[in-house]
């Protein structure tokens, strides 16, 4: 039997959440871009939710993300932060770590792929588009955009392998509740970063590092950079070491893990 899904509840939403404008839409082609749009006349967070994108933005140049209809999360919230861009270094890195906790209350096993994508067992299960602005006033403001898989159990439009939290537990979530934690845990670690940056998530990063040990390749050039994954340094940085027994660290772009 195919579960009509509960809809997300605006009013339950807002009441959980007084300080930050809530928004809910059936449709939009983007959460992020319907923030980033109006980004110069927004000051108040903001928690823009979705039921559906016509036009969901993954991380990375033409990178799309499913988005079907009443199934999924789809978020995006506007953050104000008081630090400036360049001392939000790592911050999404995080932020996906906010969300692995989140999963894991639920009895579901999750990791971190760096930067900041999360798999359960070996599966993508969510994402995070992390865009970060100049605030004319003071800091920054952070548009923060998660994906994350809850209740679909089949689509042929993704191409590379995922899941979803349905997929894992054989239970079907409502979606509201999600919400609560993910932005709750979201908001504790990124206030715990603003005070403290990366270094007390140093040990839960190591004890969700799904690519630790495991030899990855970058694209660079024609060339790609091969070599096995040794965590992060205090930076958020990915740490390969190669062939030749340098190790180098890596701020940007999409490892490749090698068979
Ligand atoms: C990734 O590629 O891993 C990042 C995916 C981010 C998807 C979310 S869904 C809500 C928000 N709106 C978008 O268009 N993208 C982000």
């Amino acid at each position: 039997m195919k579960y009509i899904s509960k809809l997300l509840d605006e009013e339950f939403l807002q009441a959980e959440f007084p300080d930050i404008k809530v928004e809910t839409h059936v449709s939009l082609p983007s959460t992020q871009d319907n923030l980033k749009l109006k980004l110069d006349k927004l000051n108040q967070p903001v928690l823009c939710l979705a039921e559906q994108q016509t036009a969901g933005r993954g991380r990375g140049l033409n990178r799309k993300w499913a988005s079907p209809f009443a199934t999924n999360i789809y978020l995006s919230t506007l953050y104000f932060s008081p630090k400036k861009l360049q001392e939000l270094e790592g911050l999404s890195l995080v932020l996906g770590l906010s969300i692995v906790k989140t999963i894991k209350a639920l009895g579901i096993e999750a990791k971190i792929k760096w930067p900041n994508d999360v798999f359960c067992h070996d599966k993508k299960i969510a994402g995070v588009l992390s865009e970060a602005f100049n605030n004319k006033e003071k800091g920054a403001k952070v548009i923060i955009g998660i994906g994350l898989n809850v209740n679909m159990d089949q689509n042929q439009e993704i191409d590379q392998v995922w899941t979803s939290l349905k997929n894992e537990s054989g239970q079907y979530f409502d979606r509201n509740l999600i919400v609560v934690n993910l932005m709750k845990n979201l908001m504790l670690y990124f206030k715990k970063f603003e005070k403290d940056g990366i270094a007390p998530f140093l040990k839960d990063w190591q004890e969700h590092d799904y690519l630790y040990d495991k030899t990855v390749s970058f694209e660079a050039g024609n060339q790609p950079i091969t070599g096995q994954v040794k965590g992060i340094d205090e930076k958020g940085r990915l740490l390969l070491l190669l062939d030749n027994h340098q190790t180098i660290s890596i701020s940007a772009g999409e490892a490749t893990l090698r068979k």
